[in-house]
């Protein structure tokens, strides 16, 4: 395996297209979730030079718990329904929040993060194993158009060994 640079086109089929390349060459041949998600998060951060925060929060019980990410200490326990990550998960739909601070009850992790993106995870009987989470400090960094091109590569972070 190599480990080089890639260049993301700006162009959002391209861009996704390159994103669903490299978490596939960096998460295929691996059974290990955590191995899976902390790959993901490297990939993802790549891919998103705009984010400062990219990563994982797992179901465990009636919590989500702090998994595999890139960038600063982060809350380590959500609570259902509590702030984005809590919302996409009591709601079993994507938040893309241009403005954190119009999210009522938003978590603050970074207080210079200004948008976030939050995507459930699901497994293939549709049930949620957790979510993936970027922040970015630029207001509306995430777009519906991220929205969709997320969305359908969250099925390949997928492992049986999730609980
Ligand atoms: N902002 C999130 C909390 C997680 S940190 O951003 C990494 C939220 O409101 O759920």
């Amino acid at each position: 395996m190599s480990y080089l640079d890639v260049s993301y086109p700006r162009e959002k089929g391209a861009f996704y297209a390159l994103l669903r390349e490299q978490l596939t060459l960096y998460c295929g041949g691996e059974t290990d979730r955590t191995a899976v998600l902390a790959n993901a998060s490297g990939v993802l951060a790549q891919a998103f030079p705009q984010a400062n925060w990219a990563g994982f929060y797992l179901v465990k019980g009636e919590e989500l718990v702090l998994g595999p990410y890139q960038g600063k200490p982060a809350v380590s326990r959500i609570g259902y329904g509590l702030g984005v990550c809590g919302t996409a998960w009591k709601e079993g739909r994507t938040q893309v929040v241009e403005e954190v601070s119009c999210f009522p009850g938003h978590i603050a992790c970074d207080c210079a993060s200004r948008s976030e993106i939050v995507v459930p995870l699901r497994r293939p009987d549709g049930s949620i194993w957790g979510v993936l989470d970027m922040d970015s400090t630029l207001p509306a960094a995430f777009s519906q158009a991220d929205r969709e091109g997320l969305e359908p590569l969250t099925a390949l972070l997928f492992r049986e060994n999730d609980c």
